[in-house]
């Protein structure tokens, strides 16, 4: 896969993308992503990619040209097109169902905004999809982008070490994920769940399927409604 991320601030994402799960994807050549500094693409001396608002009011907009310019210069009309994802809290929210379907594709085109947003010209021109990750406002879209690649690559097959760890993640199926013991099975008083260290594979599934349940009940219980993050997997639990 090959995410293209369009955004003023490569410098956010940098350090990120050298670290953790997504380093390891690219790496493994299973995922390679690049940033774009869409200023690059500004005509004037100076770089402009804002300026205020037809109509007045607070704040700067970021104009149509230089982002215009950076995706024709990276999507090729005769190639397939890429899924194109707008960062922005208009966007419906980001789920896991969606994720998973995203990292189905093979490239994908992120579009980071700063200021006000975006000069709508570009939301009209371009086949956009807009993503939000939550109800709240950031000032910028390179958190949300992070959020995308990191969610992404790790779904990817072969970038966790266990790929099958993924799908007993929360979200995956209707419930939350169950609690988890490492070692010391004693720990200042508090004692690892018999269950988990007798050794018999069913109790212990018993057992983490109850306490799933039991967790979702408490935290989400919304997700056993069906609720506004349907999982992809509901059913198969
Ligand atoms: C300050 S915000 C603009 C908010 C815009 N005026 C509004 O009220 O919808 C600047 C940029 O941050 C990004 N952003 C902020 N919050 C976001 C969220 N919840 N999800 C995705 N992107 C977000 C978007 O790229 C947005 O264009």
């Amino acid at each position: 896969m090959r995410i293209d991320v369009l955004t003023i601030f490569p410098g956010i994402l940098e350090g990120f993308l050298n670290g953790s799960i997504v380093r390891i994807a690219q790496e493994k050549r299973l995922l390679e992503v690049v940033l774009h500094d869409f200023r690059q693409f500004a005509l004037d001396k100076h770089r402009t990619v804002d300026d205020k608002p037809f109509g007045g009011g607070p704040g700067m907009v970021l104009k149509p040209e230089p982002i215009f310019a950076c995706l024709e210069a990276l999507i090729a009309p005769d190639q397939p097109a890429p899924r194109m994802l707008l960062m922005s809290p208009c966007g419906s929210t980001l789920t896991q169902k969606r994720v998973r379907a995203l990292s189905k594709d093979e490239r994908i085109v992120i579009l980071c905004g700063r200021y006000e947003g975006y000069d709508e010209r570009i939301r009209l021109a371009w086949p956009f999809e807009e993503v939000s990750i939550g109800d709240y406002v950031l000032s910028g879209g390179e958190v949300p982008a992070m959020v995308l690649v990191d969610s992404i690559a790790r779904l990817l097959p072969g970038v966790l070490g266990h790929d099958l760890s993924a799908l007993q993640d929360s979200f995956e199926g209707p419930l939350l994920d169950h609690p988890h013991y490492t070692r010391p099975a004693d720990f200042r008083g508090m004692q690892v769940p018999d269950v988990l260290l007798g050794g018999d594979h069913a109790k212990v599934a018993s057992w983490r399927h109850s306490q799933a349940l039991e967790r979702t009940r408490l935290l989400r219980p919304d997700l056993l409604r069906g609720g506004p993050n349907e999982a992809p997997n509901a059913g198969q639990v």
